[in-house]
């Protein structure tokens, strides 16, 4: 069966100013977890769902991105001369085939919604996914693939979602529930960052979307939302009743990396997971627990 999501749009042009001063020079989304960047977990993510296109909307020093997806003939060449063929197999073996990357910059960090809209020629008329390298979730199958399962049946505009506590609503886009299938939730309309006490659910939208081409004109026209930026969700909501709109409840752990505490946790929980370290780091856990 052909896949119906072709492409998917990395939106890294943000400041990552609660990352500074590490994002002073460097992107964000280059901040490894264990020993990968949090932007070429995304790209695995999205290459395992089948994506052929790997589209990147960057900024201003981002250009450490671009190198990252490219070959380097110099580091290659000086580590075959040392026989490092392992290193080699880690700098290349999970490069997206040569002409399936693109770049297009934002030129301004005017949010999310702006981000997705400078895609929009190399995206075209077509369903797209839009992964945020800094939600990294951990799932088998992964997330995204998930999704396009999903998608296969309801078309439209798919959200991935997650539960969260009713006081960290104002932290997320928030669904407002039509009806609730269980893996599946028909939505109604969504809210942006809502004050708590006032969401009309616990239902938050994580870094994972497939969105329906005409998402491309609502974000054209749209105005600047919460955070004076203009937002995907507006545009989202721009859509109902004319797009289907499904929130997905995935099954996976995900972590915010966009956050520091969020970012340290999902080291820790890699790095145990990892066969060649996990006793390692566990003996570490275990010593620093025993101190405090
Ligand atoms: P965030 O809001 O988490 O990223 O956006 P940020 O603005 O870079 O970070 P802080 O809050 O200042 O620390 C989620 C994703 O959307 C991208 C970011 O690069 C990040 O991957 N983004 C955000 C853009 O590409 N452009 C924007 O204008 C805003």
């Amino acid at each position: 069966m052909s896949n119906p999501v072709r492409k998917a749009v990395f939106p890294v042009g943000g400041l990552g100013t609660r990352f500074l001063p590490a994002t002073k020079s460097l992107p964000k989304e280059m901040l490894p977890v264990v020993d990968k960047p949090l932007v070429q977990h995304a790209v695995e993510e999205a290459r395992a769902a089948g994506i052929e296109e790997f589209i990147f909307v960057t900024g201003r020093g981002k250009t450490a991105i671009e190198d990252h997806f490219d070959r380097s003939a110099e580091l290659r060449g000086l580590l075959e001369v040392r026989g490092r063929d392992d290193a080699v197999e880690a700098i290349e073996a999970w490069l997206p085939a040569t002409g399936s990357v693109a770049y297009t910059r934002q030129r301004e960090p005017l949010g999310l919604g702006h981000a997705v809209w400078c895609a929009r020629h190399l995206v075209g008329d077509e369903p797209f996914a839009v992964l945020l390298a800094d939600d990294l979730v951990v799932a088998d199958p992964p997330c995204l693939s998930q999704m396009v399962d999903a998608y296969r049946r309801t078309g439209g505009n798919v959200v991935a979602v997650m539960e969260v506590p009713a006081g960290h609503v104002s932290r997320y886009g928030i669904l407002d529930v039509a009806s609730d299938m269980g893996r599946l939730v028909a939505a109604r309309g969504l809210v942006e960052k809502p004050r708590v006490g006032s969401a009309p659910s616990r239902l938050a939208i994580i870094g994972r979307y497939i969105l329906d081409p005409g998402i491309f004109d609502r974000l054209g026209n749209a105005a600047k939302g919460a955070g004076g930026e203009i937002q995907l969700t507006d545009a989202l909501s721009a859509m109902l009743g004319s797009t289907p709109f499904h929130g997905f409840r995935y099954d996976g752990v995900r972590y915010d990396c966009g956050d520091k505490v969020g970012f340290l946790h999902a080291n820790i929980a890699l790095a145990l997971a990892r066969p060649d370290m996990g006793d390692e780091v566990r003996e570490i856990v275990r010593d620093i627990a025993r101190t405090l």
